[in-house]
């Protein structure tokens, strides 16, 4: 059996329980002054006071000393892009002079230009330049994210991107949970029959993926001149019927009805949700929906924020993700999403730490394993340079994930 000692915590902070945490709640988290955490074989066996360790140090193969600063959960990621060939930096130009989003994309460029290079690319080249990008994550302090594919948007590419989230899965410490998202774009070969292309994900794509056990859960982009309320649907409960838990691009840049069907279907979380009105907040509560806010991605596109804080007052669990992608999102710094989630957002610190740990763990499936410092859950944490989490929500631009734990093995 292997164990670590992790002593003199300063401030220990996590939400406690399994589960999506909702209205009051999320602001809720345990603090616990001059703490320590045994684990053994990579599972959390005791928190107790300094005064009270269950162990003595001599008898555990390391001792991690924390030296009186703040330990948190691991952070969650619960939204990446992280999987595609190319950049896309040739579109900074174009944004300066006016260009949008959906402009660039509506020319043929933005997703349907990484479309074209993650199709040419070698696995074994996405592989190692998705490790890179895990090594990246894990530097701030990420230890579980999700990835999508869906810059493939044909059988082939959407396999390989995969094929490339499981084989980085197995090799890094990082957990990476797969959702298969061949709804991310209309490709070119489609165009004039967008149908068609939902067919085909309908029939042959979705199908596939899951008689080969390649992907948990299956997202759509429900928006102007991408996919519509009525093709969403009809892709969405395909996907439900064939045994996929769901997720949804929705109301990011038009409320065409995403976040309403989100709720109506059942989905675990709606994305973006920059445009969401009335009508999709009821849904969602409705539903119990849990809402992916990417205020980086806002930050990015110059447009507006989520009403995160409306809808914790609504009582939708909110959890906060990084989006990183190559166009609207080229950032993978979930500390950089903390401070935008409480200063744009307008999140309290607690409530900012459930919308990185248990609320994405749970909306990615985890939340029975990761996400909370708890007896009996998987030992990731972080230690950081910081007495408290006001300071995480408060200094930016600076990485201040000091020590980062996965599994018990110390990995950074
Ligand atoms: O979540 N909005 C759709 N998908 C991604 C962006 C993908 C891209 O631009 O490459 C997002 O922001
Ligand atoms: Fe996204």
């Amino acid at each position: 059996m292997s164990t670590l000692l992790v002593k003199n915590i300063g401030v220990l902070q996590t939400p406690t329980g399994s589960y999506s945490h909702k209205g009051e709640e999320q602001g809720q988290n345990l603090k616990m002054k001059d703490a320590a955490v045994l684990v053994k074989d990579g599972v959390i066996a005791a928190i107790t006071d300094m005064g009270e360790l269950p162990v003595s140090e001599k008898d555990v193969d390391c001792v991690l000393d924390a030296n009186y600063r703040l330990v948190t959960p691991g952070l969650v990621d619960g939204h990446t892009h992280m999987v595609f060939g190319g950049y896309r930096q040739h579109e900074i130009p174009m944004k300066i002079k006016g260009a949008t989003y959906l402009d660039i994309l509506r020319a043929g460029g933005g997703i349907l230009d990484t479309v074209r290079h993650t199709r040419e690319a070698k696995e074994e080249d996405l592989v190692y330049k998705t490790g890179k990008f895990l090594d990246e994550m894990m530097g701030f302090g990420v230890t579980t994210v999700e990835a999508k594919s869906g810059y493939g948007l044909d059988m082939d590419t959407e396999i390989k991107m995969l094929s490339v989230i499981d084989r980085v899965n197995r090799a890094h410490a990082v957990d990476v949970v797969p959702t298969f998202m061949g709804a991310h774009a209309i490709p070119e070969e489609y165009k004039d029959n967008p149908d068609a292309y939902i067919d085909l994900l309908c029939d042959e794509m979705l199908p596939y993926v899951k008689e080969h056990d390649l992907a948990e859960f299956a997202d759509v982009f429900t928006e102007d001149s991408v996919f519509d309320y009525a093709q969403s649907k009809k892709y969405l409960e395909r996907a439900k019927e064939l045994g996929f838990k769901l997720k949804i691009h929705a109301d990011e840049i038009e409320a065409i009805g995403g976040s309403r069907l989100a709720g109506e279907i059942g989905a675990v979380s709606a994305e973006h949700l920059i445009s969401i009105n009335e009508e999709g907040l009821e849904s969602m509560a409705k539903g119990g929906v849990t809402a992916m806010c990417l205020p980086a991605t806002s930050f990015y596109l110059g447009v507006d924020f989520a009403p995160a804080r409306r809808m914790i007052e609504m009582g939708i669990p909110v959890a906060t993700a990084s989006d990183f992608n190559p166009g609207s999102c080229p950032s993978l710094n979930l500390q950089f999403v903390m401070n935008l989630a409480c200063i744009r957002y307008r999140l309290l610190p607690e409530e900012v730490l459930t919308a990185v740990t248990i609320n994405p763990a749970c909306a990615i499936g985890r939340g029975d394993r990761v996400g909370t410092l708890e007896v009996g859950k998987q030992a990731d944490m972080v230690i950081w340079d910081a007495p408290d989490m006001e300071m995480l929500c408060y200094r930016f631009g600076s990485n201040l994930a000091s020590r980062v734990i996965k599994k018990g093995k110390i990995v950074k």
